[in-house]
């Protein structure tokens, strides 16, 4: 947004608000093109010459490019960059990246080239991302968060994109599931209660309750749902504050069936 139009749109929504700046400001105006951030700080000197110190610094900065970012987070008129929050390797978080979101851009990319040649049935894609989707967690694991928000709404696009040509894209979002690697995760009781006081049911799902719901959407049953998310998550993302009462809900019956009465 250029400087113009920021004042431009500034005019009348700040009336009677107070903003108070002590001792001046020093702001970074930052730019992948240069020039642009040079011009964009000489007038806001010149607009607000009594306001902003002399340290209104044009900055060069292409934010897709981590190196960069960090070079202009470290600069003096910055505060400094809160190490403990920010725990996340970059190998860690291009990977999740990667994964979660190029991943389901391929997925999506191929599967509706294909629907496309096939003139005898309708699509549906079902993508995967989860109730962190939807909220913050305090532990560190915000690729994950990002990358599952980013997933929500790429599918949401690709379901307006698509809707006339009669594809659906709709988005899953499972709670904590009971599997493998969550169970490992979790491997005490006050690990597992720290997580289950979020969920209303009171239990961790079943993966077989998040495949009846792809079910659901593979079917015709859901022709008229596109562009939505699905929650699997026992109510996670609904609550506030869970009762304390003792979980009476069990697995679906069907789980014990296919899954555990077989072995
Ligand atoms: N398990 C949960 O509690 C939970 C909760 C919410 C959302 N989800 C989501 O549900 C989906 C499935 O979860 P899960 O628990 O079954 O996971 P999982 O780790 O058991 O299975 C993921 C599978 O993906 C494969 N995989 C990983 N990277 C890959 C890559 N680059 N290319 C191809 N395959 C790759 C792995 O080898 C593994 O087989 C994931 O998208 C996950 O984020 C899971």
């Amino acid at each position: 947004m250029s400087i113009s139009s920021v004042i431009k749109d500034i005019k009348g929504r700040l009336d009677g608000k107070v903003a108070i700046i002590t001792e001046g400001a020093n702001i970074v105006v930052a730019d992948s093109d240069l020039k642009a951030a040079e011009a964009c700080a000489e007038r806001i000197k010149e607009k607000f010459p009594m306001h902003v110190r002399k340290h209104t610094l044009p900055y060069k900065v292409d934010v897709s490019k981590e190196d960069e970012f960090m070079r202009l987070a470290e600069s003096r008129f910055l505060p400094q960059v809160d190490a403990s929050r920010v725990k996340v390797s970059r190998i860690e978080s291009d990977v999740t990246m990667n994964t979660n979101i190029k991943g389901v851009w391929y997925g999506c990319k191929y599967a509706i080239e294909a629907m496309r040649r096939n003139t005898t049935c309708k699509g549906s894609i079902i993508n995967i991302a989860s109730y962190t989707g939807f909220l913050g967690s305090a532990n560190p694991q915000i690729s994950y968060t990002a990358s599952k928000g980013a997933v929500i709404a790429l599918s949401r696009e690709l379901a307006v994109t698509h809707a006339r040509e009669n594809i659906r894209v709709n988005t899953l979002c499972p709670g904590p599931l009971r599997t493998p690697e969550l169970l490992n995760l979790l491997n005490t009781d006050d690990k597992k209660n720290r997580r289950l006081c979020h969920v209303p049911i009171g239990r961790f799902g079943e993966p077989i309750e998040t495949a009846q719901a792809a079910l659901f959407l593979a079917s015709d049953e859901s022709s008229y749902v596109t562009g939505t998310e699905i929650k699997i998550d026992g109510g996670l993302t609904a609550a506030y504050v869970t009762s304390e009462d003792v979980c009476t809900s069990l697995p679906p019956k069907n789980y014990f069936k296919t899954t555990v009465e077989k072995k």
